[in-house]
């Protein structure tokens, strides 16, 4: 039984503290991590607009577990496990579109809802039943144009637990927007340093200085705190010269970012590939249907995101590094950062229901 790194996450925002150093660099609270809370939340997988057509699959790794999510013939959304029945190599990679899904070492068939097809030469297997190995299908709801899942078949439905983030982003209408552009980066920190990153706008009064500072002075911002699922960060402008933008984050690791306004953008951090000191980092940008064909447009916004994300980056090294280390003890948090409290109180819950 791993020690809980969050069982001393305060029970009011007034009292809370940055987590622990073992949180970031332990291998033992991340694997515990992958069981508490990965397997048990609920994860995004793709953008519905990525699969717009019948036929289109997208490959992700929910919890250390190779899935992929599927079109089908009728239109349907199906999350599966990649992990082929017969002697599990993962049956795709990446994206694209097709018929059905071929496992490319021996070309067992499985159709675009993981009922397995055909596989050549079984007929003298006396254990093998073609109704039997189909690829396991994995919970998925949408919500906010997202596709989201869940390891856990029990696990208490999405979509009702964020009524209040939903509403809040009801102007801006995400499931309306489409990915324009994917920038990818390895990011060799935990997780949690990208989440609590994301969430909190207190830094941009010296890690953005000059740059959302200007528009978006971080001593204005507010975090909701009172419900331990999602967290929604506030950005008011600057002056009316400026436009506001909002941050949601739903746990353990769902973060997006709005502009408000006639023609809303948005920007989705997925977090890929988890390791307990790295993982992949995705950030797509969300933009209009009817701007994502225009490049200026896209480039623009591409330069704009890539110029604040090149100022988080030595800042989320730097924390890996620093809290990592042997001198240091958790300092107490900003009410600017209550998104941080509330993540911890999530953590703390996930590994509270299971020890
Ligand atoms: S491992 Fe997929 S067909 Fe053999
Ligand atoms: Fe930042």
């Amino acid at each position: 039984m791993v020690h809980n790194p969050y069982a001393l996450v305060a029970d009011r925002p007034e009292g809370a503290t940055a987590l622990p150093g073992a949180a970031f660099t332990d291998p033992a609270v991340f694997e515990a991590e992958r069981d508490r809370v990965f397997a048990t939340g609920w994860l995004p997988v793709a953008r519905e607009s990525e699969l717009s057509t019948a036929g289109d699959f997208r490959s992700a790794t929910l919890a250390g577990t190779p899935v992929v999510v599927t079109r089908d013939a009728a239109g349907d959304l199906h999350v599966l496990s990649r992990a082929c029945r017969h002697r599990g190599l993962p049956v795709v990679e990446g994206s694209g579109n097709a018929g059905s899904l071929n496992c490319p070492y021996h070309l067992w068939r499985y159709g675009l809802d993981g009922r397995l097809l055909s596989a050549p030469a079984m007929e003298r297997s006396e254990g093998f039943d073609a109704a039997r190995c189909g690829l396991p299908v994995i919970h998925h709801e949408t919500w906010g144009g997202w596709i989201f899942a869940n390891l856990d078949g029990e696990a208490e439905p999405l979509g009702p637990r964020l009524t209040v983030l939903a509403d809040r982003l009801a102007a801006i209408d995400p499931a309306r927007l489409v990915t324009a552009a994917t920038l990818t980066y390895d990011s060799p920190w935990n997780w949690k340093v990208m989440v609590e990153n994301f969430l909190e706008s207190y830094h941009h009064i010296a890690a953005h200085a000059g740059s959302l500072q200007i528009s978006n002075p971080g001593l204005l911002t507010s975090a909701s705190s009172d419900d331990a699922l999602f967290t929604i960060l506030e950005n008011p402008p600057a002056s009316p010269d400026f436009g506001s933008f909002v941050v949601g984050g739903v746990f353990p690791a769902t973060l997006m970012f709005f502009t408000e306004g006639e023609a809303p953008f948005g920007v989705w951090y997925e977090l890929d590939a988890i390791q307990a000191d790295r993982f992949t980092l995705r950030i797509h940008l969300l933009v209009p249907p009817e701007l994502a064909a225009i490049p200026e447009v896209v480039a623009e916004f591409e330069q704009q995101v890539r110029a604040v994300h090149a100022e988080d980056i030595p800042v989320c090294e730097g924390v890996q590094a620093g809290a990592g280390s042997r001198l240091y003890r958790p300092g107490p948090l900003s009410h600017l950062e209550a998104g941080l409290w509330n993540f911890h109180r999530h953590l703390s819950a996930c590994f509270a229901a299971e020890a």
